[in-house]
C-alpha cells in the first residue's frame, strides 16, 4: 500500500538485470559506450525520427534545467503552468541553468489551454528592450494534476508557441504513462505535435535512475553536451545509464510497465468512487488526488499505507494517490478493504 510517489517502487527486474550485464568487463566512458550507439538506434525508431539525438542523465531535474537552458536565452520566459514541476518542485534549478524567468500559465485540472496561453503570450515581451522576452515553451505530460494531455491539444498549445517561433519542450517524466492512457504513438505525442525536445523519463517507471533528453533537432545537441558537462551531470560511467534505458524501451517493456501502473491507478479510483470519495481532477493515468469525509486517513494509516495527504475543507480528507510498474492489485485492494 505504498502510494506515495511512484519514485518509491523498486526497478524492474529487467532493468537491474541490464544494469548488472553493464558491469562485465571494460567499456568506452562519456557517453561512448556501446550501449548508447544503441540507445540511440532504439529511440530513433521508436519516435520514427531517423535524426534525433538522445543524451542521458539521472535525475528529471537535471533533465528538464538542462534542455530549457538549451532553448532559452537569459533575457527570455520559459512559459509553463502554474503548477508545473518546473515552477514548484525543482528549487529553481530551470532558472539556475538558464538565467531565464517563468512565466505562470493557469488552466484547470493542471492543463493550460490554448485561450489562456494566447493570453499570456500576448501579454509578455511588449516592452522592447526593458522587458523580458517570449522565449519557450514547456508542457508536462503526464500532468502534475494528474491528467493527460491528447496529441490534438499539445498541437493546439505548441501552435500557439510557433506563431512568435518559440521552441517547445515535453517534460516526460511519465511519457509512458500519457501513451499508455491516449494510445499515442511517440511520434504523434512529441515532434508530430511540434515538440522539439523531450525529458523522457525512465525513473518513475521501473528504472533505477535515468532521463532521456531527445532532441528532435539535432542542431541543438551539442549545445546540450557541453551544458550537460559544465553543469556537472555528464555520467562517466554513462554505459549504466544506457543499459537502464536500452532494456526499458526494449521490446515495449516501458509500455508494459505503465500499462500496470496506469491499470492499478485506474482500480483504485473506481474502487474508492464505490465507496463514495470524490475526485479533485479526472484520473487518467498513475496519479490521483481524491477526497472523502474524515477518519480514513487514521484507518488507512494505521493499516499500513503510505501516502501524501493534501489539505482539505473542514469534515474532509484528501490525499495523493500514485501508483507504479510495481503495485499490485492485492495492494489496491488491501488499501479500499482499508478505506
Ligand atoms: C513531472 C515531473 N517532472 C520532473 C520530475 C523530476 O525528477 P527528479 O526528482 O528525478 O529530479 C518529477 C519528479 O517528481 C516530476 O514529477
Amino acid at each position: 500500500m505504498r502510494f506515495a510517489s511512484d519514485n518509491t517502487s523498486g526497478a524492474a527486474p529487467e532493468v537491474m538485470a541490464a544494469v548488472i550485464k553493464a558491469n562485465d568487463g571494460y567499456d568506452r566512458s562519456y557517453g561512448a559506450d556501446a550501449a548508447m550507439g544503441r540507445v540511440t538506434a532504439l529511440v530513433r525508431e521508436i519516435f520514427e525520427a531517423p535524426e534525433a539525438v538522445v543524451h542521458l542523465v539521472a535525475t528529471g531535474t537535471a533533465a528538464n534545467a538542462l534542455a530549457i537552458a538549451t532553448h532559452c536565452q537569459p533575457w527570455g520566459a520559459v512559459f509553463c503552468h502554474t503548477h508545473a514541476h518546473v515552477a514548484e518542485d525543482e528549487c529553481n534549478a530551470p532558472e539556475f541553468y538558464s538565467g531565464a524567468k517563468l512565466i505562470l500559465v493557469p488552466g484547470d485540472h493542471g492543463k493550460m489551454t490554448p485561450a489562456t496561453l494566447a493570453d499570456v503570450l500576448a501579454r509578455t515581451g511588449e516592452s522592447g528592450v526593458h522587458g523580458v522576452q517570449r522565449g519557450m515553451l514547456t508542457l508536462t505530460n503526464v500532468t502534475e494534476a494528474g491528467t493527460v494531455y491528447t496529441p490534438t491539444e499539445i498541437s493546439a498549445l505548441t501552435a500557439q508557441a510557433k506563431a512568435h517561433h518559440l521552441p517547445c519542450h515535453l517534460d516526460g517524466a511519465r511519457f509512458a504513462n500519457a501513451l499508455v492512457a491516449t494510445n499515442a504513438t511517440p511520434a504523434a505525442m512529441t515532434w508530430a505535435a511540434g515538440i522539439d525536445v523531450l525529458s523522457l523519463g525512465g525513473t518513475k517507471n521501473g528504472c533505477m535512475g535515468v532521463e532521456g533528453v531527445v532532441f528532435f533537432d539535432p542542431a541543438k545537441a551539442w549545445e546540450f553536451e557541453l551544458r550537460r558537462k559544465r553543469g556537472g551531470h555528464l555520467w562517466s560511467k554513462n554505459r549504466f545509464l544506457a543499459a537502464q534505458i536500452e532494456a526499458y524501451l526494449t521490446d515495449g517493456l516501458w509500455l508494459r510497465l505503465a500499462a500496470q501502473a496506469n491499470a492499478m491507478g485506474q482500480r483504485l479510483a473506481d474502487g474508492l468512487a464505490q465507496k463514495g470519495a470524490s475526485q479533485r481532477h479526472p484520473v487518467q493515468a498513475n496519479m490521483q488526488f481524491p477526497e472523502w469525509p474524515e477518519g480514513a486517513h487514521a484507518r488507512l494509516e494505521a493499516a499500513g499505507a503510505a501516502y501524501y495527504r493534501f489539505p482539505a475543507p473542514p469534515g474532509r480528507e484528501a490525499a495523493r494517490l500514485v501508483t507504479s510498474w510495481s503495485t499490485t492489485a492485492a495492494d489496491v485492494d488491501q488499501f479500499l478493504a482499508a478505506f
